[in-house]
Order: structure tokens, then C-alpha cells, then sequence
């Protein structure tokens, strides 16, 4: 096991035992310190290593040093790029930005269950807003891929998601290399329902006419889903996306499904109240829908898993299913700064070197 890996379950006991968004708030404060004194990252790549360039990969043009990236909603802000590059991360996926600021949901909002690796968050888009992140976006590492994940504000009606859409498209895409259309969160009340088949073919055709007006057709469009949907219907919302022009699909968000806790600890997530499960015991279902779609989707288009992914055997298996580009989030939390890198590692092992 690496250093860092071993040092974060020593340390992880102490910081557990901080609510999560004050540790999280602290983690990101150490993150921003590391950033900003120079030579410190430096001193993180013999601990980390380098990425095997076996895992260097081609995706629409663009290239990643190793196909695992961090999700969207951990550095909503693109606050820690630098950090994330330094840890080992292919891509980084920012976001979910709204184009206006808002506050989230009130606190707490987020909890997490160590003995099963599982997070449950009601964030609700807690987010800067497009234009300050936009400006943000502008000193980016280089050799990174960063991906933009766009939302909705909450007061925003349904019924003009799409002006929402186009406000916070045209602020971030001209910053980033791929575009992600969040319609996938539970935390946003009715933003689901942009995922039935009627109300998804209007907005991706609207964002397809942005896209072309700030002629980024070359850029990357995806789609986020949630993992709560029947077979028939994600069949029909995988139908659409093909016909839109969009490039691919992330699978998946998290899960209204209780079903994933055991037994044991699913009245105290209930005590919880509403929110997204995700982490280890997503896996299975993120799998489930991640193989649907795959089915249905032409070569050209690509998927990115995500959903459970907390080692390199389960990074493996996606890959082997089909999928383009992985993303993990929960796990990083309960492993640590090591993981990626634990990650990569891992999966070169499974790449020769000729792919
Ligand atoms: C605290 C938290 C906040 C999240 N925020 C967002 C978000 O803003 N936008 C989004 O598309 N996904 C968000 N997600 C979902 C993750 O990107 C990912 O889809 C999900 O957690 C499943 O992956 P995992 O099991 O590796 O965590 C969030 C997840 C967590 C745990």
C-alpha cells in the first residue's frame, strides 16, 4: 500500500470525526495552501509516482494521461485543479455550476457511513455562479482535461431550464474541454423530469443550436443520468441522446434507492432524510445501467462510468464493459489523496502497452 493511502487511514479516524462539511471545508483549505506555496506539489509526485503512459488515452480529439477522473460536486469551483494533477487524475469534471449564484440546501446536507463507503448528500447546487467560475477557469493548469457539469438554478421553473442551460453553457464551455448537462441530481426539485424523453429533446436540441451559434462543435457534449431509472425508460432517454448529436453519456449520479444500505444501518440513513446515496454499494446498479446503455450506444459515441468505482479491479471491469473514461468520487473521500494514483497503478497493470 502506498504512503499516502496508509497515511490517510491513519489520520482519516481524526478527520471522520469532524461533521463532513467542516472537514471537507478544512481539506479544501490545506488543498488551496499546498497550491499556493510553490515546490509543494512537486513534492508529491515521487509519493504519488508518475502515470503509466499505457493508460494515456484518445477520447474526441482529446487527450488524457490516464482515462480516471475526479466527478463533479467535489470541486464544484475549480478551485484545486492544480491538486487534483498533482494526485494523478486524468480529468477533472467542475461543476455542477448554475448560472447564478445560490446558497444550496441548508445544512446539514451531507452525510457519510464509513463501515459501508457510502455518502449521502442534499447539497442542492450549492455554487458560485457561472461568471465566477468562468474567470476561474481561465488560469487552469495545463495538461489537465477539465470538463465543465451545468445545472439549473433552483427557483428557475422547469419549463426554462433550457435559458438556464444556455447562460451557464456559454459562460463556462469557451473555458473547458467537454461540457456536461447535468439533469440528473435529486437534489434540485423536478430537475429529473428534464430527463423523460419529451422534455430532453427540446433542451439537447437547444443546447446543440448554442453550441453551434459559439461554434464548439468540436467540443464534447454529455449527458449526466441518474441510476433510478426503469430499462424501458432509460432505453428511450439513451434513443434521444443518440439523435441529439451529443457525444456521450455519464452513468451514473447517485441513487434515491435505500435499497443499497444494508439492513443494519438503513434506519439511521433514513434518519438522514432526502438525498443521493453513492459510493461502494452503488456499484451494482450504476453497473446494471452502465451495461443498458452501452448496448444501445453507437461506437462513436462514448461513456464515462461512474458510480462505486473504488479500486482498479472495479475500474478494470467498466473499461472492459466498454466504458471510455471513468470518474470516482466517494472513494477518494474514505481512501484518500492516494487513491488515484493507487488507481492508475492498479489498471496499467491490466493495459499492455500496445493499447
Ligand atoms: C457530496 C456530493 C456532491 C455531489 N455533487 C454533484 C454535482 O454537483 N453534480 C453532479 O453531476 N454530481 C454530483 N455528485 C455525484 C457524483 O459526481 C457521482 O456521480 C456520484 O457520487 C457517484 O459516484 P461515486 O459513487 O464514485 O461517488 C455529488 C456526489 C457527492 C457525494
Amino acid at each position: 500500500m502506498s504512503f499516502l493511502l496508509s497515511a490517510y487511514r491513519t489520520f482519516r479516524p481524526l478527520l471522520f470525526r469532524m461533521d463532513p462539511e467542516p472537514a471537507h471545508g478544512l481539506a479544501f483549505r490545506a488543498g488551496k495552501i499546498a497550491q499556493a506555496i510553490p515546490g509543494t506539489l512537486s513534492l508529491l509526485a515521487p509519493i504519488t509516482g508518475g502515470i503509466a503512459s499505457a493508460l494515456a488515452c484518445e477520447v474526441f480529439g482529446l487527450h488524457f494521461r490516464s482515462p480516471l477522473g475526479l466527478a463533479a460536486g467535489l470541486d464544484k469551483g475549480a478551485e484545486l485543479l492544480q491538486i487534483w494533477k498533482a494526485l494523478g487524475f486524468g480529468f477533472v469534471e467542475i461543476g455542477t455550476v448554475t448560472p447564478r449564484p445560490q446558497p444550496g440546501n441548508p445544512l446539514p446536507r451531507l452525510f457519510r457511513l464509513p463501515q459501508e463507503g457510502l455518502i449521502l448528500n442534499r447539497m442542492g447546487f450549492n455554487s458560485e455562479g457561472a461568471e465566477i467560475v468562468a474567470r476561474r477557469l481561465k488560469r487552469r493548469p495545463n495538461g489537465l482535461i477539465v470538463g465543465g457539469n451545468i445545472g439549473k438554478n433552483k427557483v428557475t421553473p422547469e419549463e426554462q431550464a433550457l435559458d438556464d442551460y444556455r447562460i451557464a453553457y456559454r459562460l463556462i464551455a469557451p473555458q473547458v474541454d467537454y461540457m456536461a448537462i447535468n439533469i440528473s441530481s435529486p437534489n434540485t426539485p423536478g430537475l429529473r423530469r428534464l430527463q423523460a424523453p419529451e422534455t430532453l429533446k427540446p433542451l439537447l436540441e437547444g443546447l446543440q443550436e448554442t453550441r453551434k451559434e459559439m461554434s464548439l462543435e468540436r467540443q464534447p457534449l454529455f449527458v449526466k443520468l441518474a441510476p433510478d431509472l426503469a430499462f424501458e425508460e432509460l432505453d428511450a432517454i439513451t434513443d434521444v441522446i443518440v439523435a441529439s448529436g451529443f457525444e456521450g453519456i455519464i452513468a451514473t449520479n447517485t441513487t434515491l434507492d435505500r435499497g443499497i444500505v444494508s439492513e443494519f444501518n438503513r434506519a439511521k440513513v433514513e434518519a438522514w432524510g432526502d438525498g443521493g446515496l453513492s459510493g461502494r454499494g452503488l456499484k451494482v446498479k450504476a453497473t446494471e445501467i452502465q451495461r443498458r446503455i452501452l448496448q444501445r450506444l453507437p461506437r462513436e459515441m462514448k461513456l464515462m462510468a461512474c458510480g462505486g468505482i473504488g479500486s482498479g479491479a472495479d475500474a478494470r471491469s467498466a473499461m472492459d464493459d466498454g466504458a471510455a473514461l471513468l470518474q470516482i468520487y466517494s472513494a477518494l473521500i474514505f481512501e484518500g489523496p492516494g487513491l488515484p494514483a493507487e488507481i492508475n497503478r492498479e489498471l496499467a497493470q491490466f493495459v499492455s502497452p500496445s493499447t
